[in-house]
């Protein structure tokens, strides 16, 4: 018996940094998936197989004497093992994933989404609820600061507002293209940087939180309103206060400029320090993006996903 899930890759539209330090953010899913398979073996191992390599540890072995990519697998297997009751000697587990990796499309978070949902699904011990605490728990193995709002749009799907869950709801198509900078990024030390500037100037940190949370209360009218234009502007002014912040550089930069004559607005979309911007560009313009953007830039239209976590089990 095999029990497959998978778990869509997200974007931040709006709030990051700032929701690790509890402010609100909106959040999207997109078309782009990670499938985690699980089988019991009688090995009294944990395997796991990834395009990262594959790993085989006794069970019970510390998830923090493994390699950090397989932290999360490790931590969720243990877990499933010591169910009472629940007999299994050991676990194999398959990670197949079309979300490229540390570009702030939300790998490790629907990785550990897609895996809690295939492990816990062996015993039907599924629900949404779940499914989110023990991803969050999972992600908190490589990056304790998460502020678990990737894990919530991956479960859910849609277009979220964190933490209400709330789905918002846009009658209107967002042609929003994703470009990948290039630039590997690591989400821990742009948390940390972000954590630094915040304890040299409590004070502007403070108010470029309430304008976070003042800025993301006009997108969600905007969006009411089917105003993507007002949405645009709204992200481009979301960018300054991530300059502000110090998650940009040159590369960032020049991407969104070179974009701004057929964009509406664009920004970073997560971690920032490299990763992907998303912009918000008009119909007629969207085949401009490639050239605009360069040879040896990444880009590709966002489909909104509205599924979240699907789990099956296959004999
Ligand atoms: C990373 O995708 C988003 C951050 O806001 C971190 C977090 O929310 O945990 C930078």
């Amino acid at each position: 018996m095999k029990s497959v899930s998978s778990a869509p890759a997200k974007i931040i539209l709006f709030g990051e940094h700032f929701v690790v330090h509890g402010t609100k953010a909106i959040l999207a899913a997109i078309d782009k998936r990670v499938t985690v398979t699980s089988t019991v073996t009688e090995n009294k191992t944990i395997k796991i197989n990834s395009e990262l390599g594959t790993i085989e540890v006794p069970i019970f072995t510390s998830y923090k004497k493994t390699k950090s990519e397989f932290r999360p697998f490790v931590y969720l297997a243990n877990k499933v093992i010591s169910i009472p009751n629940c007999n299994i000697n050991g676990l194999e587990i398959t990670i197949d994933s079309d979300i490229p990796i540390g570009v702030g499309l939300g790998s490790s978070s629907a990785c550990c989404v897609a895996a809690a949902s295939s492990l816990f699904g062996l015993f039907k011990a599924w629900s949404y609820s779940g499914i989110l605490t023990m991803s969050i728990e999972a992600e908190k193995t490589i990056f304790p600061n998460t502020s678990g709002a990737d894990c919530t749009v991956c479960t859910y799907g849609g277009m979220i507002e964190h933490p209400s869950i709330e789905k918002i709801d846009n009658t209107f198509d967002l042609n929003l293209v994703i470009a990948n900078s290039m630039i590997p990024h690591n989400t821990k030390k742009s948390v940390k940087k972000v954590s630094k500037f915040k304890e040299n100037d409590e004070k502007r940190f403070s108010e470029l939180c309430d304008l976070e949370t003042k800025l993301i209360d006009e997108v969600v009218l905007a969006m009411k309103n089917n105003d993507a234009t007002v949405l645009g502007l709204k992200m481009s002014e979301n960018q300054k206060y991530l300059e502000e912040i110090q998650v940009s550089n040159d590369t960032i930069r020049d991407m969104i400029s070179s974009l701004k004559e057929i964009s509406l607005g664009s920004k970073i979309t997560g971690a920032g320090d490299g990763g992907c911007i998303i912009a918000l560009i008009n119909d007629e313009n969207m085949d401009k993006v490639p050239a605009l953007l360069g040879k040896d830039k990444e880009c590709f239209s966002a489909k909104l996903d509205t599924k979240g976590v699907v789990w099956k089990i296959e004999k």
